[in-house]
């Protein structure tokens, strides 16, 4: 066995599964197996983690296989509480191996801090002032978050939108490279308001981040080779238009595109939460973005290439962090960053986000054959080949 790609991992047991992935994930395997018998994190932490604890809440830790993104193996650590979503992922990771694996591609990590201003007299005049001033903005910014800029992260950026009714909001757009950003940008939003109360001679109201993490989306690209879709007597071209227009039912439709939504999370909350994220962060992001046209879409899309083909896309915002928040505290998460191998938060986002790619095209295919009660839930008694 080597890469990701584990024929027959499912019939293993646990133990021998855990000696796999403490290999090949280069983790000791006596730590590895001593944090998950306590569920990855034990009381005393759960307790300086939030308040009133009385126990931790565990939730099923598996490892999708087959994973080749951008040319690497990967073995993907989720949690969920779902049967069948881990062996649905490593069956089409499978698939999307066959066409070269899922190629990423992720914008900087960008966060929003919006300081809103209310009873603003003149907007179009205050709004000048605030951009006059934004290298003085940007500069008070970074003095609030020095850890981020000595890691090359910092304020880049000041945006002015006029909400109408005598309220506007000023967006700090803040690089916090490897962070989640949620606790640094509030703080940025909250040290920049006075300043900018000054410069609007206008009333502060809120400071907070915006989940609506436009700036910091990332896309996956998948490609499967149409004889690889051929299933259950079904010719190949068949479950391609199948599954083509399954995507166009959701390009159609937002109460389809909402389950098929659904679908992508499948995965890519398993990541989050496996790593210990804020899934709830990555949810409003996500279904902000799907309606963000004005019309609630799908965030990935299916069609047939030119050569026959099946090629996928997918496009969302991603705000994760490989630093800070439970990445410090939590054990689990630390040890499954570490299987995961990855360098930084945009790599996690770009796994993260194949992840959801390939759970979508699993639903999808499923849906578009035999069913996804006849063909996705008894993978949770078969397992992923
Ligand atoms: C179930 O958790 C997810 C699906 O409903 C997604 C879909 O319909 O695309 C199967």
């Amino acid at each position: 066995m080597s890469g990701s790609r584990l024929p027959g991992f499912f019939r293993l047991g646990i133990d021998e599964r855990r000696r796999i992935v403490a290999e090949l994930g280069g983790v000791d395997g006596a730590t590895l197996a001593a944090v998950l018998d306590r569920g990855g994190i034990d009381i005393a932490t759960a307790d300086r983690m939030i308040e009133n604890v009385i126990g931790t809440h565990g939730l099923p830790l598996g490892v999708a296989t087959n994973f080749l993104v951008d040319g690497s193996d990967v073995l993907v650590p989720m949690a969920i509480e779902e049967p069948s979503v881990v062996a649905a992922a490593s069956n089409a990771a499978r698939l999307v191996r066959e066409g070269g694996g899922f190629i990423t591609d992720a914008d900087p990590p960008l966060m929003i801090a919006q300081v809103q201003l209310v009873d603003v007299p003149e907007p179009a005049l205050c709004s000048e002032r605030i951009t006059k001033a934004a290298p003085e903005l940007c500069a008070i910014a970074d003095r609030a978050m020095p850890t981020v800029v000595a890691r090359g992260g910092g304020a880049r950026e000041v945006e002015v939108r006029d909400l109408g009714d005598g309220m506007m909001v000023v967006h700090l757009v803040v690089d916090c490279r490897d962070a989640m950003g949620a606790n640094v940008v509030n703080t940025v939003a909250e040290a920049v308001a006075p300043r900018i109360c000054q410069i609007a001679g206008a009333r502060v109201g809120l400071r907070i981040l915006s989940n609506l993490a436009d700036r910091r989306r990332v896309r996956v690209l998948a490609r499967v080779p149409a004889a690889a879709l051929a299933h259950g007597g079904r010719p190949a071209r068949e479950v391609v238009l199948g599954i083509a227009g399954a995507s166009r039912f959701a390009e159609k439709d937002p109460y389809r595109a909402a389950t098929h939504n659904k679908g992508i999370m499948n995965g890519v909350d398993a990541v989050v939460i496996a790593t210990g994220n804020d899934w709830r962060a990555v949810e409003a992001g996500a279904h902000a973005h799907a309606a963000s046209s004005g019309r609630y879409r799908p965030l990935s899309t299916w069609s047939e290439s030119e050569n026959g083909d099946l090629v996928g896309s997918i496009e969302m915002p991603l705000a994760l962090g490989t630093v800070g928040g439970a990445a410090r505290l939590h054990d689990g998460a630390k040890l499954v960053l570490e299987i995961l191998g990855v360098r930084g938060a945009s790599e996690l986002a770009r796994i993260a986000c194949a992840v959801g790619l390939a759970s979508n095209l699993a639903a999808l295919r499923a849906l578009a054959t035999e069913g996804i009660q006849e063909g996705h839930m008894p993978l949770a008694r078969r397992g992923s080949s």
